[in-house]
């Protein structure tokens, strides 16, 4: 079985090749993302395995099914880069990993929260230069506050109950209820009851044609002054050139990005030696009250295990015949 891995680093390489006992599996690293230029180098394998930005069309679908390959193991939980349609009509199975850690995920909403509101991340460069000054440092109480929380699955749900921990108050717009969350005092109301009420407003649904530009011109006018909003969901979520907006006006006090809509061109790379052409970023960059992190909410030694166990569980299960319990489907 040739499981050929697309936009690998060097720690996939290492939780992969540690977590796979198994000697039937050949592994093909390949740096390159997967586009319909770098699709060929998937040839003669049985399964490709790929990222978020890997990009799998209907163009990438077409020619991974002329090259025969019955299988996409996602290696992670979200599924927007994938056109499930034409995977279908090309009998190509389609597997990712649904809960490799939230909790990975919502520490680290939590990490963007408090970096945000007590600019660690500026104490401790002034402390650097030996500048021992509060001053432009003041945050506020966590406590007794007002979150925001779209989309309560297993992010949401665990992020719910690290902000309930800090003594918050907790809203939530998810269309599925979760009774659970109910009885730990989360209110479930709609969007624009949610947005005018929040202090904080956390991102945690999927990227689908319903949640596009979900945060926008329109959405962020019925939000509080002085929000703070944080993103580790999808950057489309976010109308980025609306949150620039509401960041020169003030009506955005905070911006915490974890993804970004341009990022496949940016993330998981070095480019500290290269010129930014996206002004969008590079405008965002400039903002003293915005934390950008490049995808890394999922990046903890638990989930880069959990995530290679279970794309072996997956690929095994194809393997044996069985319908994968990951499986994705065009209606999900
Ligand atoms: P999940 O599938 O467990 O939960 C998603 C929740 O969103 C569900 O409860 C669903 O009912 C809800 N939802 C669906 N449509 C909605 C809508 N229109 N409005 C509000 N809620 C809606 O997914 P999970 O594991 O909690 O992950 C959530 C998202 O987080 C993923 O789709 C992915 O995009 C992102 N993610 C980001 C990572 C990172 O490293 N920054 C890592 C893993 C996931």
């Amino acid at each position: 079985m040739k499981i050929t891995f697309f936009s690998t680093q060097p720690y996939d390489r290492e939780s992969f090749t540690k977590y796979c006992a198994d000697t039937c599996f050949e592994f093909v690293f390949l740096e390159e993302k997967l586009t319909e230029r770098t699709v060929f180098l998937a040839d003669g394998s049985d399964a490709v395995c790929v990222f978020v930005n890997d990009c799998l069309n209907e163009a990438v679908i077409r020619q991974l099914a002329r090259l025969n390959i019955p299988l996409i193991a996602l290696r992670c939980a979200g599924f927007n880069n994938v056109d499930l349609k034409a995977a279908q009509i090309c009998n190509i199975r389609v597997v990712r990993v649904p809960a490799y850690s939230p909790h990975a995920v919502a520490e680290h909403a939590l990490a963007m929260i408090m970096a945000l509101n007590r600019k660690t991340h500026k104490a401790y460069n002034r402390i650097r230069e030996q500048n021992f000054s509060l001053n432009g440092l003041l945050g506020f109480d966590l406590y007794k506050k007002t979150v925001g929380v779209i989309g309560t699955g297993h992010i949401g749900e665990v992020f719910c109950r690290i902000m309930h921990g800090l003594g918050c108050n907790i809203l939530a717009y998810d269309p599925v209820k979760k009774p659970e969350m109910e009885k730990m005092s989360v209110s479930y109301v709609a969007v624009n009851t949610l947005l005018p009420q929040c202090d904080i407003l956390s991102l945690h649904c999927p990227l689908n044609e319903k949640t596009r530009y979900l945060i926008n011109n329109e959405t962020i006018a019925q939000m509080k002054t002085g929000v703070m909003l944080i993103n580790t969901g999808r950057g489309g979520l976010v109308d980025t050139r609306a949150v620039i907006a509401g960041l020169k006006s003030g009506k955005i006090g905070y911006l915490g990005i974890d993804v970004y809509e341009q990022e496949e061109d940016l993330f998981f790379r070095n480019l500290s030696d290269q010129i930014i052409l996206d002004d969008t970023i590079a405008r965002l960059m400039t903002f003293p009250n915005v934390l950008i992190t490049a995808h890394q909410g999922f990046f903890t030694q638990e989930a880069l295990g959990q995530i290679a166990l279970t794309t072996f569980d997956n690929v095994k299960q194809f393997l044996a015949g069985e319908i994968p319990v990951n499986e994705v489907k065009v209606d999900d």
